[in-house]
């Protein structure tokens, strides 16, 4: 299987304190790849390693390189709007702009220069039904999309994502700050994303990890101590502290 994103001996530290101790992972293309551990381990410090978004944060410090179709995105050349286009983020709470459903699933187009209006209107209705909410939203485009429910908002937010046609899409813990029904739709969403985009999530949620993702890494303590196929880190992992984790022995 191909991989797309390939991190080497990568190493964050905030501060003087050390984040990721040495990842190398290689996240394979167009798969669900769950990240698993314990609060503070180093989940969504990783997962905003892969499209730059610890540079918004002041004082860090990163090496090692990581990589995704095989370009440095570290390299001081890299656009920098161009790779979270590329690797567009959604996070825990859903964060949908104060303005219209419109407008804010055709935030990153405007950034990206597409200003033909067929065009935008094309992408929008093209990433809402990717968002599965087009039906639920067609005949009101203009609303506020903070009106919409948690669930509805969250799909909205997936849908600016995929508005610029990504390739990779990070998600951390997506699914955690909504109620059970909205979260296994997301859930289903993202099994159906991921036949054209290549998914990164960070779950606490091991039914859902195991449910949804084709593999697992598991974090501890700034290091990745299992990464293999979803069914064998549920079923068989190699190490202790993995089938102690995913028991809940502790975390
Ligand atoms: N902006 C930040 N500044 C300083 N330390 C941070 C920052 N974000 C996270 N950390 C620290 O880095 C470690 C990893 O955090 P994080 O990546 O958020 O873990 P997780 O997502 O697995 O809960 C923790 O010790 C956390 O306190
Ligand atoms: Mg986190």
């Amino acid at each position: 299987m191909k991989s797309i994103i390939k991190t080497e001996n990568l190493r964050l530290y905030y501060g003087k304190k050390e984040a990721l101790h040495g990842i190398s992972l290689e996240i394979p293309e167009k798969q669900i790849t769950a990240l698993i551990g314990p609060s503070g381990c180093g989940k969504s410090t990783f997962l905003r390693s892969l499209n730059r978004m610890n540079d918004l944060i002041d004082n860090v410090t990163i090496t090692g390189t990581v990589k995704i179709n095989d370009h440095d995105i570290y390299a001081p050349k890299t656009d920098i709007v161009k790779l979270r286009q590329d690797v567009g983020m959604v996070f825990q709470q859903p964060n949908p702009f104060s303005f219209s459903i419109y407008e804010n699933v055709s935030f990153g187009l405007k950034l990206a220069g597409i200003t033909d209006k067929e065009e935008i209107d094309a992408r929008v209705e093209e990433s809402l039904k990717q968002a599965a909410i087009w039906e639920v939203v067609k005949d009101r485009l203009n609303d506020n999309a903070q009106g919409l429910s948690g669930g509805q908002q969250q799909r909205i937010c997936i849908a600016r994502v995929l508005a610029t046609r990504p390739e990779v899409i990070l998600m951390d813990e997506p699914t955690s700050a909504l109620d059970p029904i909205s979260a296994s739709q997301i859930e289903e969403t993202m099994i159906k994303l991921s036949q054209d985009y290549t998914i990164v999530t960070v779950t606490h949620n091991m039914q859902q990890a195991s449910r949804i993702s084709d593999m697992t890494a598991l974090f501890v303590a700034g290091k990745v101590v299992e990464y293999d196929e979803t069914s064998t880190i549920f079923m068989n992992p190699k190490e202790q502290v993995t089938s102690d984790y995913i028991n809940g022995i502790f975390g």
